[in-house]
């Protein structure tokens, strides 16, 4: 029998068995995992909630997981985003995720969640259909030469750095024109210490309009995420090349950001990204 319950760290040493199963090909961690300390770090720090943690246990053996929690959204209020679900590759197609799916969506009921969202690699696209998800939209991965990036001189928009961020700000649990967590999972790496980064917040006339993340890949590389709030639509051009433009004392060359399509058009008002279509796919269920 299958029991669901909240995840405990000394779960973390089955989940490593799990995770190499799962997580071989389209998980982008470098080496894979080979340490339970590297399952234990994904489960502690800033963007991580330790309710929208279950697991699925059977004869005493951890042999599945999901992961969730809560964003505000200006538009659809406040939304459940399932961070990961993974079941044990031996145990695959025996309901297990489908009771992990629903058990994550009665806490998140709890929790006045009217919609979850998912991002699947198309290998499990099925399997959020048969739990009637529903794709919408796509996701884009845009990038520019760092120099290429305006300069946006305005005195109508104060940027303020974050200094020595212990917890996540409250200004960055919502999404509005970034993609669903993404704000809040770099956010997280930074305040972390898993990447070296700037945590950024941009006021008009005294009230935070903008969020910003950037961190630094590599030599050549940074990675950043930018978001307004409603009363901050017109500054987008402002936020998303300030949060980008904080990368310049890297030596970086270029920038990069995933976003949802259809946000596309305010990047491209301003300024000449490459872009590509990613293969993960959103997906969305109401409550
Ligand atoms: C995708 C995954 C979570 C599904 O878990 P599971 O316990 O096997 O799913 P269930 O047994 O509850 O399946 C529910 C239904 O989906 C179907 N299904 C499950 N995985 C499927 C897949 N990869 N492709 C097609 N159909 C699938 C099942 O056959 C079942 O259909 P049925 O109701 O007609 O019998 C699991 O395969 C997994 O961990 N995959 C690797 C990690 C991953 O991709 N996670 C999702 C991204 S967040």
């Amino acid at each position: 029998m299958v029991t669901i319950r909240q995840g405990m760290m000394k779960d973390c040493t089955d989940l490593l068995e799990v995770y190499q199963g799962t997580r071989w090909f389209y998980r982008t961690r470098e080496g894979g995992y080979t340490t339970v300390e590297q399952i234990k770090e994904e489960h502690r720090g800033a963007a991580f909630a330790r309710w929208g943690w279950l697991v699925a246990e059977e004869k005493g053996r951890v042999v599945g997981e999901i992961v969730f929690r809560t964003e505000k959204n200006p538009i659809a209020g406040k939304i459940g985003i399932i961070r990961n679900l993974d079941i044990d590759v031996r145990q695959q197609k025996e309901t297990i995720g489908t009771k992990l799916t629903r058990a994550a969506e009665g806490a998140l009921k709890k929790k006045k969640v009217v919609r979850v969202v998912a991002t699947t690699p198309p290998a499990a696209y099925n399997y959020w259909m048969k739990v009637k998800y529903f794709a919408r939209g796509s996701i884009a991965n845009l990038r520019i030469s760092l120099n290429k990036v305006p300069e946006k001189r305005t005195n109508k928009v104060k940027t303020i750095k974050i200094k020595d961020p212990q917890k996540l700000p409250k200004s960055m649990k919502f999404s509005n024109i970034a993609y669903p967590s993404a704000l809040a999972e770099l956010a997280g790496n930074v305040i972390d210490g898993r990447s070296k980064g700037i945590l950024l917040e941009f006021q008009s006339d005294g009230r935070v309009i903008g969020v910003g993340v950037v961190v630094r890949r590599n030599t050549k590389t940074a990675s950043f995420v930018a978001d307004v709030t409603k009363k901050g639509i017109g500054f987008a051009d402002i936020v998303i090349s300030r949060t980008a433009r904080s990368a310049i004392p890297w030596k970086v060359k270029s920038v990069e950001t995933t976003i949802p399509k259809d946000q596309v058009d305010v990047y491209t008002s301003f300024a000449k990204w490459s872009f590509e279509l990613s293969t993960d796919i959103p997906v969305t269920r109401l409550l």
